[in-house]
C-alpha cells in the first residue's frame, strides 16, 4: 500500500511521537526530550528517548529508531498501512482513497469475513439439527431463550473432525482462508487442518460494525479444558481492541449514558435478556488501553462489575492499575462489587433484574476503591506507618498520565489523608477499616433535608437493617448525641435488638410504635423525607448500607473537632502561614459538608448552632478574601 508522502507528514505533524509513545510507555521530560523505560528491552534506567521537534524515537538499549508509524510495528506488530490507518483515525484525517495493492488486500479480508459468516450460519443450523440436541438443552438449562440465541447467533459445533472444513470447502472457501480466519487448527508435524471448534457452543464476536471477526465456544463437557475455547488472534481479531457485543450495546448505553461491562460472553447475554442491553464483556482479558478507549467511546464511566471476594477484589485492584495512566479530563470507571461468589448472570437468574440494578446503583467510583484497597493493604498504626502509607499514595498518582486529573487526584487524597490523621489522633476506640474511607456512592452522602438530621437516619438505619447494630456496636455506644428524646429513642432500638438480634424489621417497628417514644418514632417513620434515603429502604443491598452507614457514624463523629478547630482558627487568622492557610480551606469544606446536617441535631442550643452557622459562613466569605488582604498588606 502506497500512502503519498505529504499524507504521512500530515499525520505526523498532527501526532507529536510522546503522545503516541505515551500510551505505551510513561514518558518523563527531559529538557528538549522525553525520557522512560524501554519498550524493547527489560531495564531499569531509562535508555528510551523521545524527540517531538525532530519527530522521532531512539533507544540506546537496543539500537532501535524511528517515527509514529514503526514504534506502532515495533510495539504492536501491526503492518505500515495497518499503523497508518490506526495514526491517521487518532489524528482525524480520513484515509485517501485506495490503490489497487490495497483493494486486493481489502478482498482478501472481505474472504476472511466471508468464511466466518457462513461458518456462524452452519453452527447455528448445527443447533438446530438433531445431534444440536444437546447443546440445546445446555442453552435452555441456563435459562436463554430462542430468541437470545437468535439475537446473539449462538450455535454448535458438531463432535466431528472437519465438519466445518468439509462444508466451507465445499463452497467455495480455500482452506488458506479457512486457516487465516481462525477456523481450522494446521497440527506441525504435516497432518491435515481439521476444525478448531468442536462439541462446543459457539458465539460469534463482532466488530464495531457488527462483522463476525471470531467465535467463543463453551465446552458442554462439565470439566473440559479449556472452558472457553476462543478463535486465535488472526488479521481480523486483536483480543486487545476487542469488546465482545460492543455494537449491539451501543445504541442503548448511549442512550442510558450508561455502559456495564462484565467478565464474560455468557455474563452479557444473560443481561441482554434480562432488560440491560447496555452490556459488554472484556473476555477474561485484562484491561487493555484500546478497550478502555473503546468504552469511553459508550460512556464517560463505565461501571465494572466485579464479584464480591477475593478474587473479585483482586481483579478490580489489576484493572485499577491498568486505568491510572489512562485517566482524563470526565473519563473514568466505577466500580460495581457483586456478591460473593456471584457473576452478573448468576445474579440476574437467581435474584432477578432488580437486584442487579441496585448492585449498579450503588457502583463507587476509583477514587474510592483505590482510597480502600490501600488502606486495606497498609498498617496505619505508627508515624512510620503512616508516613510509608502517604509515600505509597504518592507513588501510586505518580502513575495517573494525565497532569489535570493527576492534580485533582492529589488534592483529593491530601483531603482524604488529612481526615484521616485527625480520625487517628481524636478515635478513642478503634474504628473499623472500612470507616477510613467515604464509601458513598456517585451521589455522595444521602441526602438528608429533614430537620432531625444524622442521629434520625442512624436510627431508621438500624431499624430497617437490625443487623447493623451487630457490626457498628462499638461505635453506636460512644456516640455523644445531644437531643435527649432522639437519643432515647435510638436507645430503645438499640435495646430491642440486643435483647432479640433476629428481631424482623416489622417486628421492631411494632414494638417501638408501644414504646413511650411511639409518637416520636411514628413520625420520624413517616416522614417522607427519609423515603428517599436509598440505603435505608429494606432491599437496599447490604455492602451499600454498611458502607453508608460506616460513612455517616465516620462523619458524624468528626464533626465536633472539627468545629471546635475551625472555632479557634478563626480568631487565629490574623497571623497564619500559607501551610495553615490551606490546611483552614480543607476544614472550611469538611465542615460545609457535615455542618448542615449536625447542626440541626442541637436543637436543645439553638446560640451555638447559631454561631456555628455564622462562624462558617464568615470564614467562607469575607474572611478569605480579608485574610488574603491583610497579609499582602504585611508583606508591603
Ligand atoms: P469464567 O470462568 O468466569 O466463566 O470466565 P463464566 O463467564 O462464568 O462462564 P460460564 O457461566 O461458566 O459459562 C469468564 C470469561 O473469561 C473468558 C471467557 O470470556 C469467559 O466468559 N474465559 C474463561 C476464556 O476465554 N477461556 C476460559 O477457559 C475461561
Ligand atoms: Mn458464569
Amino acid at each position: 500500500m502506497k500512502f503519498s508522502d505529504s499524507f504521512l507528514d500530515e499525520i505526523r505533524a498532527r501526532l507529536p511521537v510522546s503522545q503516541v509513545v505515551s500510551r505505551r510507555v510513561p514518558l518523563k521530560r527531559a529538557g528538549r526530550e522525553w525520557k522512560g523505560l524501554s519498550p524493547f528491552n527489560k531495564e531499569k534506567t531509562p535508555s528510551f528517548t523521545v524527540n517531538d521537534q525532530k519527530g522521532f524515537y531512539h533507544c540506546f538499549s537496543s539500537g532501535k529508531h524511528g517515527d509514529v508509524f514503526t514504534f506502532l510495528m515495533e510495539t504492536e506488530g501491526l503492518s505500515f498501512p495497518e499503523a497508518v490507518e490506526r495514526l491517521a483515525g487518532d489524528a482525524g484525517l480520513d484515509l485517501p482513497k485506495p490503490d489497487p495493492q490495497f483493494e486486493r488486500t481489502a478482498k482478501e479480508w472481505l474472504g476472511l469475513y466471508d468464511a466466518l459468516e457462513a461458518a456462524a450460519h452452519g453452527f447455528e443450523e448445527g443447533l438446530l439439527a438433531r445431534d444440536g440436541r444437546e447443546a440445546l438443552d445446555y442453552a435452555e438449562r441456563r435459562g436463554l431463550t430462542r430468541e437470545t440465541l437468535k439475537e446473539f447467533r449462538i450455535g454448535f459445533a458438531p463432535n466431528a473432525k472437519d465438519a466445518l472444513k468439509t462444508g466451507l470447502l465445499k463452497q467455495g472457501f480455500t482452506e488458506a482462508q479457512l486457516l487465516e480466519a481462525g477456523l481450522l487448527v494446521k497440527p506441525d508435524d504435516g497432518r491435515p487442518t481439521y476444525d478448531r471448534f468442536r462439541n462446543r457452543l459457539t458465539i460469534p464476536i463482532l466488530d464495531a460494525k457488527s462483522r463476525i471477526i471470531a467465535f467463543g465456544a463453551r465446552t458442554l463437557e462439565a470439566d473440559a479444558e479449556p472452558k472457553y475455547l476462543n478463535s486465535p488472534e488472526t488479521k481480523l481479531f486483536d483480543k486487545g481492541s476487542t469488546v465482545f457485543n460492543l455494537a449491539r450495546a451501543r445504541k442503548a448505553a448511549f442512550e442510558k449514558s450508561e455502559l456495564v461491562v462484565v467478565e464474560g460472553y455468557m455474563d452479557v447475554i444473560a443481561l441482554y435478556q434480562a432488560g440491560f442491553t447496555h452490556a459488554v464483556a472484556t473476555l477474561g482479558t485484562a484491561f487493555t488501553e484500546r478497550q478502555m478507549e473503546l468504552l469511553w467511546q459508550l460512556a464517560d464511566e463505565p461501571i465494572v462489575c466485579f464479584d464480591g471476594d477475593r478474587a473479585g477484589e483482586a481483579a478490580a485492584a489489576r484493572a485499577i492499575d491498568r486505568m491510572l495512566p489512562n485517566l482524563r479530563e470526565g473519563r473514568s470507571f466505577r466500580f460495581a462489587f457483586l456478591p460473593q461468589g456471584s457473576d452478573p448472570d448468576d445474579l440476574v437468574r437467581s435474584k432477578g433484574a432488580s437486584a442487579f440494578a441496585e448492585y449498579l446503583a450503588s457502583a463507587r467510583p476509583l477514587i474510592d476503591v483505590l482510597w480502600q484497597r490501600e488502606l486495606k493493604a497498609h498498617a496505619i498504626d505508627t508515624p512510620e506507618r503512616r508516613a510509608a502509607f502517604e509515600e505509597r499514595l504518592e507513588q501510586l498518582l505518580a502513575e495517573i498520565g494525565n497532569a489535570r486529573v493527576k492534580d485533582h487526584y492529589r488534592r483529593e487524597v491530601k483531603n482524604r489523608l488529612f481526615t484521616l490523621w485527625r480520625e487517628k489522633g481524636t478515635q478513642r476506640g478503634k474504628l473499623p477499616a472500612n470507616l477510613g474511607a467515604r464509601p458513598a456512592g456517585r451521589s455522595g452522602p444521602p441526602p438528608i433535608s429533614s430537620p432531625y438530621g444524622f442521629t434520625t437516619v442512624l436510627t431508621l438505619a438500624l431499624v430497617n437493617h437490625p443487623w447493623l447494630l451487630d457490626r457498628f456496636a462499638e461505635e453506636l455506644s460512644s456516640l455523644e448525641i445531644r437531643d435527649k428524646k432522639l437519643a432515647a429513642l435510638l436507645q430503645s432500638v438499640i435495646r430491642i435488638i440486643f435483647d432479640d438480634t433476629s428481631v424482623t424489621r416489622e417486628r421492631l417497628v411494632e414494638r417501638l410504635g408501644a414504646d413511650s417514644h411511639g409518637k416520636l418514632f411514628a413520625a420520624l417513620w413517616r416522614d417522607s423525607a427519609f423515603k428517599r434515603v436509598a440505603f435505608l429502604q429494606p432491599e437496599s443491598p447490604e455492602a451499600e448500607v454498611e458502607q453508608q452507614f460506616a460513612d455517616l457514624i465516620y462523619r458524624f463523629r468528626a464533626l465536633p473537632s472539627l468545629t471546635r478547630e475551625l472555632q479557634e482558627g478563626a480568631d487565629q487568622l490574623a497571623d497564619v502561614t500559607e501551610a495553615e492557610f490551606e490546611r483552614f480551606a480543607v476544614l472550611q469544606q469538611q465542615v460545609a459538608s457535615v455542618g448542615s446536617e449536625h447542626a440541626a441535631d442541637d436543637a436543645g442550643d439553638r446560640d451555638a448552632t447559631k454561631r456555628f452557622q455564622e462562624t462558617v459562613a464568615r470564614l467562607k466569605g469575607e474572611n478569605v478574601g480579608a485574610q488574603k488582604g491583610r497579609r499582602s498588606e504585611k508583606q508591603g
